[in-house]
C-alpha cells in the first residue's frame, strides 16, 4: 500500500478524495480521541514535564499541542499528510507552544527501525497501519525506552458481536489485551469510552462533516459522488462504533 492509500485508509476515505479532505475536515481539530482526555490520562500515569513524546500519525496536532501545553513535554509529531502538518504547526503557534512541538512529514511504517528512544509513543485512531495489536506493539517498543509508555487508542469488539466483515480487524476484549501485552509490557491504564460518549462526539462530528460536505459538494461538482460516498461511509463507521465496537485508550508501561 502506498502512502496516499495508507492515509486514505486511516481516514476512511477514497484516495481520490484526498485533495478535498482538508476542506471537508475544516471544522474538526481532533481527528481521534479528545486531546484533553489524553493529556489527563498521561498526567495521571505519571508522565513528567520535559518528557519526550513521539506522536505517530499526529493528524492536525490536537493531542501533541495539548500535551505540550498542559504537561510541558517535548513532542515530535509525524504524519504523512502535509495539509494536516501545516494545520498542526499553525495550532502550536497559536497556542504558543511551537518551541515544544516539531511536526515532520514521514511514513510511520518506516520509523520503526530508527534508534532514538522516547519516553512516550502515541498511536491514536490510526487503525492497523502497523499490523494487528501484537505487531504494532512489537514495532512501537523499539521507539520507547524501558519504563516508558506506549499509548494506543483504538477499539475492541463488544461482547456478543460476531466477527462480521464490517468490524474486520477487531478482536474481543481478552484477545485484544493478550495481543497488547504479548511482548511483556504491562497495562498501566485502560480507559474504555462509554458508548454514549463516543456516540455524542461522533454525532457532533458527523453534523459538522455533513454541513461542510454540502458546501464542498456545491463548489466541486466533479467530486459529488465521491463526497456522498465519503459521508455515507463516515455514517456507517459511526453506527458501528455505536453498537459493535468499544473505543479504548490503553497506556502500556514498556518492560
Ligand atoms: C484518524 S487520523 C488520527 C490523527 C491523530 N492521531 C489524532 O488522534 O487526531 C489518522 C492519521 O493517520 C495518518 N496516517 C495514515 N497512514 C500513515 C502513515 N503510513 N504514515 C504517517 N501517517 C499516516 C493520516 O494522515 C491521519 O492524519
Amino acid at each position: 500500500m502506498n502512502l496516499d492509500e495508507s492515509v486514505a485508509q486511516a481516514m476512511e476515505a477514497d484516495v481520490r478524495l484526498l485533495p478535498l479532505l482538508p476542506e471537508l475536515l475544516t471544522d474538526l481539530w481532533e481527528l481521534g480521541p479528545s486531546a484533553d482526555q489524553v493529556a489527563a490520562i498521561l498526567e495521571s500515569a505519571g508522565v513528567e514535564p520535559e518528557s519526550t513524546v513521539l506522536d505517530l500519525a499526529c493528524g492536525k496536532g490536537a493531542v501533541a499541542v495539548a500535551l505540550a501545553e498542559q504537561l510541558g513535554v517535548q513532542v515530535k509529531g509525524i504524519d504523512a499528510f502535509q495539509p494536516f502538518l501545516q494545520a498542526a504547526r499553525a495550532l502550536a503557534a497559536e497556542r504558543g507552544v511551537s518551541h515544544r512541538c516539531r511536526f515532520e512529514q514521514g511514513d510511520i511504517r518506516n520509523l520503526l527501525v530508527q534508534e532514538e528512544q522516547y519516553d512516550v509513543a502515541l498511536l491514536l485512531s490510526v487503525g492497523p497501519v502497523l499490523g494487528n495489536y501484537e505487531q504494532t506493539i512489537a514495532g512501537l517498543r523499539r521507539l520507547v525506552r524501558a519504563g516508558g509508555y506506549i499509548v494506543i487508542e483504538d477499539g475492541f469488539l463488544a461482547d456478543g458481536v460476531a466477527l462480521l466483515s464490517s468490524v474486520e480487524g477487531y478482536a474481543g476484549h481478552s484477545e485484544t489485551l493478550r495481543q497488547l501485552t504479548a511482548c511483556g509490557d504491562v497495562v498501566a491504564q485502560e480507559v474504555i469510552c462509554p458508548m454514549e460518549q463516543t456516540h455524542s462526539v461522533n454525532q457532533r462530528n458527523m453534523d459538522l462533516i455533513r454541513q461542510r460536505a454540502s458546501l464542498v459538494r456545491a463548489s466541486n461538482p466533479a467530486f459529488q459522488q465521491l463526497i456522498d460516498e465519503y459521508v455515507a461511509r463516515q455514517e456507517r463507521e459511526t453506527q458501528i462504533l455505536n453498537t459493535d465496537v468499544h473505543c479504548a485508550i490503553w497506556v502500556l508501561r514498556r518492560a
